[in-house]
């Protein structure tokens, strides 16, 4: 059966506080189904609050929107992998495009930091995509497969199958623009022939960029995707509950 993943990802948004009252409203609004999962990404200070919120419900998942790759030390201001999983992360963004573009990481950072993930057991959800420049020139296969190989080429079969990957390509995020079903259906193809190729077993590809209740059946319809990773549609518990019931498994 055909399982989807929406997740949820409320950027520098909702506080401990702030975290729970959404959860008990989404809990209200939102029933365990079997042909989908829902997982969240709130800002570090909040994981603990959402986990606890979330904790008896096993389709709920939370994750953590950014790892440091060492496990513990001196590093001021950043979390790691083995401490959000204390709180109650199950999962982690890695390589989110604001990572990359306003915090300049790099694909090796993005490396690290899918194996210190890993390591900690927590799910990473390796965000690739284009900029409008990059596609534009006709790039976009390019620089999709150059930041999976930095980021995943180091991994065997039973890792890279643990991994799951967004295509979020930059110029949809957050500006109300996004890919058409088809154009990001072939780029979810490339993406799997590449994971499946290396020998994920059954990999998940989400697609991001201003996915939003209008859009995100027509998305869905299209087979290569097993999910959407949401934005700004995801901070009000209400709207994002009823997004997570569109799409035919
Ligand atoms: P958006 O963000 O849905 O607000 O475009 C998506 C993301 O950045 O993950």
């Amino acid at each position: 059966m055909r399982r989807l993943l929406f997740a949820a990802n409320w950027k520098m948004h909702l506080g401990p506080d702030e975290a729970r009252v959404y959860l008990k409203t989404f809990r209200a609004r939102y029933n365990r189904r079997d042909d989908r999962e829902v997982w969240f990404f709130p800002p570090g200070v909040s994981v603990e609050a959402a986990a606890q919120a979330a904790r008896d419900r096993n389709d709920l998942v939370v994750g953590v929107q950014d790892v440091y790759w060492e496990p513990k030390g001196a590093f001021t201001g950043v979390i790691s992998a083995p401490l959000a999983a204390q709180a109650g992360a199950r999962a982690a963004l890695v390589g989110h495009s604001e990572r990359r573009h306003i915090f300049g990481e790099t694909d090796d950072d993005t490396r690290r930091k899918v194996s210190a993930a890993l390591h900690a057991t927590l799910v990473p959800v390796l965000c690739v995509g284009e900029t409008l420049a990059e596609r534009d020139a006709g790039h976009t296969l390019a620089v999709v497969m150059r930041q999976l190989s930095a980021a995943l080429g180091s991994l065997d079969g039973p890792a890279m199958s643990r991994v799951v990957v967004a295509y979020e390509p930059v110029w949809a995020i957050g500006t109300g623009r996004n890919a058409t079903p088809q154009d990001a259906s072939a780029v979810h193809r490339e993406i799997r022939a590449w994971l499946t190729g290396r020998g994920a077993d059954a990999p998940r590809v989400l697609y991001g960029g201003s996915v939003n209740v209008k859009n995100a059946a027509a998305l869905l319809a299209e087979r290569e995707l097993d999910g959407v990773l949401v934005g700004g549609a995801s901070l009000d518990p209400e709207g994002w509950a009823q997004l997570v019931q569109t799409g035919a498994a």
